[in-house]
């Protein structure tokens, strides 16, 4: 390790290698500090031949290398194991915004950029950047690809893999291919930027990556609503398609125990009742009459009682203020304590009874612990998280809730990814071809099996 870590130092100078077990430790776990590792050192490249370079040297020294970007993961994809033999390669130094162009709305922009430093270039260029989750402030453009990242506006924008149309990699062996293209239709040949897409750093490092933007609505309408419960959102949700069509980006359902701890750890509180299930709605167009859409939206939930009370945001901060109880939900549980995550999807139809059954199966199986449902109902995403005491065990707990998703149709992994986390869980609920053909796929792109081991598929 010592040959190896003289090598990176020559490569990268003194800037580009940590070393210093207080320099590791920020990259050595993850933010809810539920996955401990402790990495050989930190690469920091500051370009795509130095990240090149370093794979080539951890390749020549047997090494596996760990990816990294933000950090902000939840399924512990970006942290390395505790062997003290992996090199972190932190892509944190590769910031560049390399091109922007508002006309045929796309940029190009590096991994290590924050994604909010991203959307607020494609701001001044009067464009959106649409990929949107709480942790934007840290997450950096190259883990939101790798995760193929969900977030807030999926409902209108799709995940990022639909805002990616070229990629610059990094393969195992160290060759660096350059697909940057800035088209909006590429039919020649396989399209195999979408392997690494989502594949967490497990068959590729994503170096640079021209996104798609779009033109900014100039009117967005936000609101708040009381809702009896997830049926009467389904309800809301189809009213909502209905009137507000295309324009709707964001339906998120949050129910009164995420409410209560927002309140308890943040001090936030919500405008529209204490107790019950609440709807975010947001919709955005660039058409007048947007607001008087939404208004009629709100008056016929409340006639129809599928709405005991809302509000329409009257400006920029009051809509802030409700996406801020939004957002602070996942900051909230972890200070509440611990908690067994659990990133469902399953047909939006099916919502409200997989919540009635997911809750009726724990109290039966796991008694005493609490549900914090959350999430993006218009995407059929559920965050299903469960507040435990220690003497519960978390797998039994997934795989209670897990048997439901599969009952449903559904799947362990909506947005988050597999990461550490749930490899084991993924082999029992793909079908094994498919964790075959994934092992192909490993195997033909990472042969030595070097890139982020042990991550999204167990090590064979
Ligand atoms: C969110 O939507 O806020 C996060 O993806 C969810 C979580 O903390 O489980
Ligand atoms: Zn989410």
């Amino acid at each position: 390790m010592a040959d190896l870590i003289a090598r990176l130092r020559d490569a990268l100078g003194p800037a580009g290698l940590l070393t210093d077990a207080a320099d590791l430790e920020p990259f050595a776990i993850d933010w809810r500090r539920i996955f401990p590792g402790r990495p050989a050192c930190v690469a920091r490249p500051a370009s795509t031949d130095q990240v090149a370079a370093v794979v080539r040297l951890c390749r020549e020294a047997g090494v596996a290398v760990v990816p990294q970007g933000g950090n902000t993961g939840l399924a512990g994809g970006a942290v390395p194991d505790a062997s003290g033999r992996q090199v972190v390669l932190s892509l944190g130094r590769m910031t560049a915004i390399r091109a922007i162009d508002p006309v045929g709305l796309t940029m190009t922009v590096e991994a290590g950029c924050v994604l909010r430093l991203a959307q607020e270039a494609a701001g001044r260029a009067g464009r959106l950047l649409p990929v949107s989750f709480a942790a934007e402030g840290s997450a950096m453009v190259g883990g939101a690809i790798a995760a193929n990242a969900g977030g807030l506006n999926v409902v209108r924008y799709g995940m990022t893999r639909g805002l990616v149309l070229g990629l610059e990699i990094v393969l195992a062996d160290g060759t660096v291919v350059d697909g940057l293209r800035a088209l909006r239709k590429d039919n020649a040949g396989y399209d195999w930027k979408q392997l690494f897409i989502g594949s967490e750093g497990t068959l590729g490092i994503v170096t640079a990556a021209v996104l798609r933007l779009v033109a900014r609505p100039r009117h967005v309408a936000t609101a708040l609503l009381a809702v009896p419960d997830p049926a009467a959102a389904l309800r809301l949700l189809t009213l909502a398609q209905e009137e507000l069509g295309d324009s709707i980006q964001g339906f998120e359902l949050i129910s009164d125990t995420s409410l209560a701890l927002v309140a308890r750890h943040h001090g936030l509180a919500s405008p529209v009742g204490a107790k019950g299930w609440h709807v975010l709605i947001e919709a955005a167009s660039s058409l007048p009459g947007l607001r008087e859409a939404a208004e009629g939206v709100l008056a016929t939930a409340l006639e129809r009682e599928d709405a005991t009370d809302g509000v329409l945001a009257e400006s920029g901060q009051q809509a802030a203020a409700l996406w801020a109880l939004r957002e602070s939900v996942t900051e909230s549980e972890a200070r509440e304590g611990r908690s067994v995550k659990h990133d469902v999807s399953v047909p939006i139809t099916a919502i409200p009874a997989f919540l009635d059954e997911a809750g009726a199966v724990l109290a039966a199986g796991a008694p005493g612990t609490r549900v914090n449902a959350f999430g993006h109902m218009g995407d059929g995403n559920i965050h299903y998280n469960v507040l435990v005491e220690p003497a519960h065990d978390a797998d039994a707990i997934n795989r209670l809730v897990h048997g439901v998703v599969d009952r449903f149709g559904g799947s362990i992994s909506a947005e988050h990814g597999i990461g550490q986390y749930r490899v084991a869980e993924l082999a029992r609920h793909k079908r094994p071809e498919e964790i075959a053909l994934a092992r192909r796929i490993k195997a033909a792109l990472d042969p030595d099996g070097l890139l982020n081991p042990g991550k999204v598929l167990a090590r064979s």
